[in-house]
């Protein structure tokens, strides 16, 4: 099936029922945030787990970091460039990522962050000559140069449209990035590359069905990223937003719901298996992510291929996760495939756990038109064009970090 064949008629979108995450296991309702926090919450978590992404190792013990780079006059003085070595088992282990941060130069004090992976390598997301060029596998790409999964100089620069550098510094906050392929290669090898391997208990080949996927693997390594910013004097540590696009979209909700130490979750155009109703079955479904990318969610999701009804949850109750916290959801009008409006009802429907809380969640009943953000707590915007960032989003992503990071 293509992604034309897929289904994008509402009249044909099955008649579902969506879990109510103010009702316990046993019955009984929330009463109250205490009672979602120390009960609901931990539930609802562990069915994402059990049945979506998985349970990844959680803080690995001697962690270490190495500073393998700095510049102080970066981007025309502008900024300060680090290009951090995190080594997940200490240093002799050698399994490491690099991350590379962008810090503003004028900053008063600590500055507020993101943090995000990127699809080709830390060199893709500026042109900066100095950013070394990764040396795990990639996937080819001809337009860019990667072929025999090596990476390329030419492609230095080539994804800088979707992260916008000089506008975040401009406006006061760091930027810190991960390529996932150093986390896990994007493609499936039964989980022998990557991170997974390194938790094995002994004789274990391959993740149990509620173990981590990919997907699972990279929100870990997010959080690992976030624990080197915690030890980094010059980013606040507790101001520290998790954004993600796409299949990296999928994975910052699932750091956002893992890791309640990221201050603010943005998913952009995450669609199937991030912010879109699963049940809805438009555009891209269970059956046929699992399909395509059998190794981003765990062996259990798999029960759920062509039979979503049976889902014990929706993706709804994945960004009530996040409560308190501040949310964004955004989609695209040409990205029918990530099913925008099933973006939508997720973020709507995760409202009633922010009403605990005295927030209002999302406060629009029906989706916006284009290019007419909701803000709120729960924030969502459906931008002109295609499955992508652009400067657009990146406007809207800052100005809600405005409100609750400076
Ligand atoms: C594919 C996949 C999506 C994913 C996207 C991306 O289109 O089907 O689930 O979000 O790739 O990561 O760009």
């Amino acid at each position: 099936m293509d992604a034309d064949a897929a289904n994008y008629d509402e009249s044909k979108v099955p008649v579902y029922t969506l879990t109510d995450p103010l009702v316990m296991a046993d019955g009984s309702k929330v009463a109250d945030a205490d009672a979602w926090l120390v009960k609901r919450r931990p539930e609802i978590l562990k069915l994402f787990q059990d049945h979506v992404y998985g349970r990844g190792p959680g803080k690995p013990a001697g962690q270490e970091f190495d500073v393998v780079s700095e510049n102080r006059s970066a981007l025309d003085g502008k900024a300060i460039r680090k290009e951090i070595d995190v080594f997940f088992l200490g240093r002799e282990k050698h399994a490491k990522m690099r991350m590379l941060i962008y810090i503003p130069k004028d900053a008063k004090g600590p500055a507020p962050a993101f943090i995000g992976l990127n699809f080709r390598g830390n060199h893709t997301i500026h042109k900066d000559p100095e950013i070394s060029i990764t040396e795990s596998w990639v996937p080819n790409d001809k337009q860019i140069g990667y072929e025999n999964n090596q990476p390329s100089e030419r492609s230095r620069g080539s994804q800088a449209s979707r992260w916008q550098v000089e506008k975040l510094i401009s406006r006061g906050y760091a930027l810190a990035t991960i390529y996932c392929g150093d986390i896990d290669p994007d493609f499936h090898d039964g989980f022998k590359n990557g991170v997974h391997p390194l938790f094995y208990k002994e004789g274990q080949t391959s993740p149990a069905s509620d173990e981590w996927g990919t997907v699972g693997a990279w929100a870990w390594g997010l959080s690992r990223g976030l624990d080197y910013l915690e030890n980094e004097a010059e980013v606040d540590g507790k101001k520290v937003a998790v954004m993600g696009h796409s299949r990296l979209g999928k994975t910052s909700l699932w750091a956002g719901a893992t890791d309640e130490r990221f201050a603010l979750v943005i998913s952009n155009n995450s669609g199937c298996g991030g912010a879109a109703l699963s049940k809805r079955q438009v555009g891209e479904t269970v059956g046929r992510i699992n399909s395509s990318f059998p190794h981003w969610f765990n062996g259990n999701f798999k029960k759920y291929s062509d039979n979503e009804a049976a889902l014990p949850l929706d993706q709804h109750m994945l960004i009530a996760l996040m409560a308190p916290r501040p949310v964004y959801v955004a989609s695209a009008i040409e990205d029918r495939w990530a099913d925008p409006r099933g973006e939508f009802l997720s973020a709507f429907h995760a409202s009633p756990v922010y009403k605990l809380f005295g927030k209002d969640g999302m406060p629009a009943e029906e989706m916006p038109e284009e290019n007419k953000p909701v803000i709120s707590t729960i924030s969502y915007h459906i931008r002109s064009g295609v499955h992508d960032v652009t400067a657009y989003d990146w406007d809207r992503f800052l100005d809600f970090a405005d409100s609750y990071m400076r």
